[in-house]
């Protein structure tokens, strides 16, 4: 079959179109060419902020306005944003693979947007905020300054991970398990150096997934990778679905 794409390694797609079992990882590349800003590189958020100024439970606790100001900015930008055709491409895949989980790093939420189903967000939903002293949450839509709990009154805080906290059991268990039994486990748009997410891939290897990943850039990961493709999300994700499902 000729290549629409001659990058990607025909085994690739090939062993994507058998596969029963597919997990994907994604991180900030897979939104920049929605135009939301990556944290790491030239353009990245961690440029021109200071995580430990808008990003720990500390900062918060000093100057909750100041972390709510960036949040809301953050959520501006997310809201005035389109899915990409790396989302769509994503939420295809999922339409095509038996059991299919997208394990995702980025708050903005675009996955569910473009339609993904089985979507475990590991750092939260800048959408969304929950209660710093009941168990409330509340979905964002268009508020400013600090957010209050509706139902104690306390100040709510995005719901997001942030430094120095913990990811949820639940769900941080779930994405291992998924990426230990995938076939194939596809790391896309991130700089694989955040942990825990960057150890599902090796999770998936050392299981004998087959593991892809597509970047701008070399990354940490890209010499356990069995196969990386080099270049955008939206162009490599798009043409992988179609290279594996035999689509011109
Ligand atoms: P990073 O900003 O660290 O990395 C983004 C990666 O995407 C880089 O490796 C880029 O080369 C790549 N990239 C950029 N544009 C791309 C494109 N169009 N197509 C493909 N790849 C592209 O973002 P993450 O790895 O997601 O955590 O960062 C991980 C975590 O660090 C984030 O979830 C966040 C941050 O601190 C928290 O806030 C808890």
């Amino acid at each position: 079959m000729a290549s629409t794409f001659p990058d990607i390694p025909p085994e690739a797609s090939a062993r994507l179109a058998e596969a029963a079992k597919v997990a994907v990882l994604t991180g900030a590349g897979v939104s920049a060419e929605s135009g939301i800003p990556t944290f790491r590189g030239q353009d990245g958020l961690w440029k021109d902020y200071r995580a430990q100024d808008l990003a720990t439970p500390g900062a918060f606790s000093r100057d909750p306005d100041l972390v709510w100001e960036w949040y809301h900015w953050r959520r501006g930008i997310v809201t005035g944003a389109t899915p990409n055709d790396a989302h769509d491409a994503l939420r295809i895949m999922e339409d095509r693979v038996p059991e299919f989980t997208l394990i995702t790093q980025n708050v903005d939420g675009l996955h569910v947007r473009a339609g993904s189903r089985n979507v475990l967000e590991l750092h939260g939903n800048l959408n969304r905020a929950k209660c710093s002293r009941c168990p409330c949450t509340m979905d964002l839509t268009g508020e400013t300054g600090i957010v209050r709990c509706p139902d104690c009154g306390e100040p709510m805080r995005p719901d997001v991970v942030w430094f120095g906290e913990s990811l949820d059991p639940v769900i941080l268990e779930t994405a291992f398990r998924s990426a230990a039994t995938a076939d194939l486990f596809l790391v896309a748009g991130t700089s694989s150096i955040v942990q825990p997410a960057a150890s599902l891939a090796f999770a998936a290897k050392d299981n004998d997934g087959y593991v892809v990943e597509v970047n701008m850039d070399p990354t940490p990961l890209t010499g356990t990778a069995d196969a990386t493709v080099l270049g955008r999300a939206g162009e490599i994700l798009s043409a992988l679905v179609r290279l594996a499902w035999s689509e011109p």
